[in-house]
């Protein structure tokens, strides 16, 4: 029985495999409508969510399987006071597999090791967001054919950004990738992860203020909301939410060809006008979710 708690739980051939799986999917959904018939997933949220939780229950419902859960921590027995071992404990009499999100880092590791039933980190304070990373391969796959020779910015809160840690540390085990880290000195990346960086030979990168001036040089532009809930005081955050806005203006020394990034839910980091911008992937990555998780399930429920 496997779990996935952080996205190097997965060897790099295991990925290419699940992205193998999506597009099988994409081409021939008819195949996979009742590989899951009699399964339960079962999500439990315990910080808000529309595109992760929806997208696991649609990729259960997809494979023809069921789905239980909670979409607030109020509406279950945690408000009582019960522990995340206990809740686990109880679901796994109900559901063969759990999708959790929690607002403290290393919550679904503890999950995992009292269930007998695979446990899916759908993001863990501002830890790691393995699923979210596997849309975004997903993403980068279709978008550019490739996960390797690529230089990626990263803009916006790279401090608390779950979603931006779990991207590069499965980024850096491809080759040819350069990472620029775009933020405000306050949200930069966490030194564990610029150590983590400065340890690796295949990946470089580099840092900066200056989102236009990156702009040129990206292949992958991955913009990010400002963690709000992760901030310790409302007024460091009204200073830094607006940091980056990009805009049509903003895109015109990008490439052709470059693929803009956003996990959602956008704030204003991306102004509405780049969304008819077909550079512009985030609606379609969001969608990719739904792919990537089906074919998730599948291989933790080891399902052919
Ligand atoms: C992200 C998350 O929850 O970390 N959202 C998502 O899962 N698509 C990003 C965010 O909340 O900013």
């Amino acid at each position: 029985m496997r779990s996935l708690i952080g996205i190097l739980d997965l060897s790099t051939e295991e990925i290419d495999g699940l992205i193998r799986v999506a597009e099988d999917i994409i081409a021939n959904p008819d195949a996979y409508r009742e590989k899951c018939k009699g399964k339960k997933l079962a999500t439990l949220f315990f910080e808000p969510s529309t595109r992760t939780r929806l997208s696991f229950e649609a990729a259960m419902y997809e494979l023809g399987g069921n789905v239980l859960g909670f979409s607030e921590a109020t509406s279950s027995s945690v408000a009582k006071g019960e522990s995340v071992a206990d809740t686990i404990r109880t679901v796994n009499c109900y559901a063969d597999i759990i999708a959790m999100r929690h607002p403290k880092e290393g919550a679904p590791l503890v999950a995992s090791a009292k269930s007998q039933v695979p446990v899916i980190n759908a993001g863990d304070g501002g830890h790691n967001h393995p699923t979210q990373t596997l849309t975004d391969l997903l993403t980068i796959h279709r978008e550019k054919g490739r996960l390797c020779d690529l230089t990626v910015g990263f803009c916006g809160d790279l401090k608390f950004g779950r979603t931006v840690h779990s991207l590069i540390e499965a980024l850096s085990r491809y080759t040819g990738i350069r990472i620029v880290l775009i933020s405000p000195d306050e949200l930069r990346l966490p030194e564990y992860m610029q150590n983590k960086l400065d340890s690796l030979d295949n990946v470089t990168f580099t840092e900066t203020k200056d989102l236009e001036a990156a702009i040129p040089d990206l292949d992958i532009l991955y913009m990010t909301r400002v963690q709000k809930e992760r901030f310790f005081n409302e007024a460091d955050y009204i200073r830094l939410k607006d940091s980056y806005i990009l805009t049509p203006e903003k895109l015109t020394g990008a490439k052709a060809d470059l693929s803009i990034l956003h996990p959602l839910p956008r704030v204003n980091e991306i102004s509405v006008a780049v969304d008819d911008d077909p550079r512009a992937c985030y609606f379609r990555q969001a969608l990719n979710g739904k792919f990537i998780r089906m074919a998730l399930m599948l291989m933790l429920l080891d399902i052919q």
